[in-house]
């Protein structure tokens, strides 16, 4: 597949959360409250990714690279898409955020923990290990972005619009930027198993932080009365839970073998029949 057949394009729809119900998606309440906890990483993660690339990129414009799949200025043009992106993401995901907050007690804490884990990334980590973590986790949007519009659907039925709007816009451009951190990683040296440590080290540092918010958030709701104790397993459930965590740990498997490469994944019908229906600024 050609650069030019993956486009990236920076968008800023607006959701309206006021009347968003706790259990955002209740076919699937679990994931609802996991997406919550990943939400409150944003505002941390994403501006880490952007600093790190921007650190990238002014290697790249001086002429460092170990190989280059892209030519330089198309490399250096996706790079400003992908930081285009996250900045609206982590921004209107902020809005999301506050409202949680508001409902929640004790995320804050929480919050200033990984806050100060991508601060001691920037400053004790190389260039190389920050652009491991980017790219591992760049291979953790793409696939969320391929499950939550594949095996994950059959759970989004009666899903709060603002929310499921909210995600499927953000997954939507992870999956359109699913390269960028990739090669720039591969051209300023970085190598296999490095980005396959990398990937494992950043799916459970972003996941311990997002199941303590979400298991914060799930028992404030149950003591609340909003929540359930326990949800009927209905067949449909059990089969939804069983093609999701399958479809999870094949694309991991296929995500960390040498032979991945995220160009060679074609677009996502669901997504981008979503944009298209986007109204944005
Ligand atoms: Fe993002
Ligand atoms: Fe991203």
């Amino acid at each position: 597949m050609s650069t030019a057949e993956i486009e990236i394009t920076v968008r800023a729809p607006r959701f309206e959360h006021a009347s968003t119900p706790h259990n955002w998606l209740p076919n699937n309440p679990e994931l609802g409250y996991r997406l919550n906890g990943g939400s409150l990483t944003l505002p941390y993660l994403e501006p880490y990714l952007i600093r790190v690339m921007r650190m990238a990129r002014e290697q790249l414009a001086e002429g460092a690279a170990e190989s280059l799949e892209l030519p330089r200025q198309a490399l250096l043009r996706d790079i400003d898409l992908f930081n285009g992106q996250e900045a609206a993401h982590f921004k209107i995901h902020r809005a999301y955020n506050d409202f949680l907050r508001e409902r929640y007690e004790g995320l804050e804490a929480l919050e200033a923990e990984l806050e100060a884990d991508f601060a001691r990334f920037l400053r004790e980590e190389s260039l190389e290990w920050n652009l491991g973590y980017s790219a591992g986790f760049e291979t953790t949007g793409m696939m969320m972005a391929e499950l939550f519009f594949g095996e994950a659907e059959p759970g989004m039925k009666d899903a709060a619009p603002s929310v499921h709007g909210l995600w499927a816009w953000h997954l939507a451009e992870e999956y359109e930027h699913r390269c960028v951190a990739f090669e720039v990683f591969r051209a300023m040296g970085g190598g296999y198993f490095r980005r396959v440590e990398l990937f494992f080290y950043q799916a459970r540092h972003l996941a311990s932080f997002g199941e303590r918010a979400a298991a914060l958030m799930m028992e404030q709701d149950r003591a609340a009365g909003l929540l359930p104790e326990a949800t009927e397993i209905t067949p449909a459930r059990k089969r939804l839970a069983s093609s999701m965590s399958r479809a999870t740990r094949w694309r991991v498997l296929r995500g960390v073998l040498p032979g991945h490469n995220p160009r060679r994944h074609g677009p996502i019908a669901a997504a981008d029949a979503f944009l298209a229906t986007l109204e944005y600024a």
